[in-house]
């Protein structure tokens, strides 16, 4: 169809993709034979087959798992080629790439084999394809605040890498209030902040990180549905949606596709973004999540177009690179 055409071929940002959530279960059992580490799957098919989530923490038990298989800098390198290599066949331009210093660093994985195998990643993309990227290291939510102060004060030896810092994981029991002192000092060296919220998490949530933690922009934040006063904000402030389509539909925060809010948003001038998450575990890559919200909803062309140029508009380009794509 030519909506398929479209999708493919305009130029895109993706603002939400956890590097740790691209991570195929073939490369993942190459990694795990050439580190000598046992997985529970026997095969490729076994593991991809456990991939059925009936909510957030469900999926979130076995991305972490998988996670234990990354030690060295040619593992970081190999996961994050994988998915840049996804970005440059389907016109993702621009990148700003999530991962979780915690989940490393807590089994003893050095800071720098991850930081310096995804930088040298972002490199060669960049020399290679043109494509641009940012890096966002996010806070583990389930953590204490004292553990992400830790990590943010030893991130901060590669901070002149990094354009912003996030929270992700698990958001039930762990509000915006619980992170506001390490946020706080993120801004306070200058840096911008993103979180999670409003994903599994009520409207309030988006509240308190856009108040309590001063985000630039939410992560998912499609539980702003539920309130009205709300959506009049996030539009009026302009403040951007980072919402992944697929992700939602695989952890039930939507049942169906054709329940998702992501058309209300944008007829309500939200700044609503698309992006994929954890595309290894959510069955999509960017424009499969375009796909399938397109199907679902009935999207015209323009609310294709809209949502592309929104994709810039938030992304944390310059004024100067954002005028190249729109
Ligand atoms: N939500 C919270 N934490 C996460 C996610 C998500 O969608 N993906 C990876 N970590
Ligand atoms: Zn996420």
């Amino acid at each position: 169809r030519e909506q398929v055409e479209l999708i493919n071929s305009i130029p895109k940002a993706e603002l939400h993709v956890h590097i740790e959530g691209t991570f195929e279960p073939e490369l993942m059992f190459t990694i795990a034979e050439r580190n000598d580490i046992r997985l529970k799957y026997k095969s490729v098919d076994d593991l991809r087959a456990a991939y059925q989530f009936n909510n957030l923490q469900e999926f979130l038990d076995l991305y972490y798992a998988g996670a234990y298989v990354l030690l060295y800098e040619q593992d970081f390198y190999d996961l994050t080629m994988a998915y840049l290599k996804k970005c440059h066949e389907e016109k993702v331009v621009h990148t700003e790439i999530f991962f979780d210093p915690q989940t490393h660093t807590q089994r003893g994985v050095p800071f720098k084999n991850v930081i310096n195998g995804i930088l040298q990643a972002c490199i060669d993309a960049r020399n290679e394809w043109g494509i641009t990227y940012r890096l966002i290291p996010n806070f583990l939510r389930h953590l204490s605040e004292e553990d992400a102060i830790k990590t943010f004060k030893e991130s901060l030896q590669y901070g002149e890498l990094f354009t912003a810092y996030g929270l992700d994981s698990s958001e039930k029991g762990h509000p915006p209030a619980k992170f506001k002192k390490v946020f706080e000092m993120v801004r306070t060296e200058g840096f911008l902040t993103v979180a999670h919220a409003g994903e599994e998490g009520p409207a309030q949530n988006v509240w308190d990180a856009i108040e309590l933690l001063k985000v630039a922009r939410i992560d998912h934040g499609v539980r702003s549905i539920d309130d009205a006063e709300l959506l009049d904000k996030l539009a009026r402030i302009e403040m951007p949606l980072t919402v992944c389509p697929l992700s939602n539909l695989k952890l039930k925060v939507v049942n169906d596709m054709a329940d998702h809010p992501l058309k209300k948003l944008l007829d309500h001038n939200i700044v609503a973004t698309i992006n994929s998450d954890d595309p290894a575990y959510f069955g999509g890559y960017m424009n499969a999540n375009f796909q399938s919200v397109t199907e679902a909803l009935d999207l015209t062309n323009d609310d294709i177009v809209t949502l592309a140029v929104n994709s810039f508009k938030a992304s944390f380009l310059s004024d100067e690179e954002k005028q190249k794509w729109f």
